[in-house]
């Protein structure tokens, strides 16, 4: 692996790729040589534009055949045709693993590495978040937030490996949003990711995207760095961050 050291894993990462048939082609130049860079490549959500099969066959053909496993999370994008789970049938059959509040385990460099996955939704943060009160649309609207983040929470916490990463399309704090407008909040993300995450005990990275006009770095109340890597954040094909057993280095 390029002599890379043991016990450090590469991870890259990039989210809100928004193929489709004029976009695709874009990121592949870039990917050619992911293998001498990176061990394993997140994909953060909106792979899409429109969330429609034809479309996730460009992402198919954008992130199909990499030299490293890829491991994806659908974005909102990628469900607005209601065709998500023909969607991410397409990704899974060109090798892609698809997290749904679901959890994977990869071998790099001697690292198992847990990578747990989920959506997740909006609601807010702390002192300006919706709650489960009222009308039953908002009710509903708070109780999804919620019910995702516990089923992602556990399957985090239930990864057998040495470090966990959360990736998530919805932010989990407030901190990777800063550039985008403040009345937005409670739709780019939610406090129950960020307790999802650090209650998953030795979780090294949060990884999401969404935020197209955030920032990228954050830290959860827990501790947990985040990392906004929404494409028109982080302005190029994926970033990449390398991951010791206990402890998050510096990005690549
Ligand atoms: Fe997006
Ligand atoms: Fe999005």
């Amino acid at each position: 692996m390029s002599g890379t050291a043991e016990g450090c894993a590469r991870v890259a990462a990039v989210g809100d790729v928004h193929l489709d048939a004029d976009v695709v082609g874009r990121y592949r130049p870039a990917l050619e040589h992911l293998g001498e860079k990176a061990d394993l490549l997140l994909l953060a959500g909106d792979l899409t534009r429109h969330g429609t099969p034809e479309e996730a066959a460009c992402v198919a053909r954008e992130f199909g055949g990499l030299p490293v496993p890829v491991v994806a999370i659908l974005g909102n994008h990628d469900y607005h045709s209601d065709q998500q789970e023909a969607v991410s049938a397409v990704l899974q059959d060109a090798g892609l693993t698809v997290l749904e509040c679901s959890g994977t385990v990869l071998t790099c460099n001697g690292v198992r590495v847990g990578i747990a996955g989920t959506k997740g939704f909006g609601g807010g943060f702390a002192g300006a978040c919706s709650s489960e009160f009222g009308e039953p649309e908002m009710k509903a609207f708070s109780r999804h937030g919620r019910e995702l983040a516990a089923r992602f929470g556990s399957a985090l916490a239930a990864l057998d490996c040495d470090v966990r990463i959360a990736l998530t399309h919805y932010a989990p704090v407030p901190e990777t949003l800063l550039g985008e407008p403040l009345e937005i909040y409670p739709f780019l993300g939610s406090y129950h990711l960020a307790q999802a995450i650090d209650a998953a005990p030795g979780t090294a990275l949060a990884v999401h995207g969404h935020a197209h006009a955030g920032s990228e770095r954050g830290t959860t109340p827990g501790g947990v760095p985040v990392r906004n890597v929404a494409h028109p954040v982080i302005k190029q094909a994926y970033n990449v961050y390398q991951l010791s057993v206990s402890e998050l280095l510096t990005p690549a």
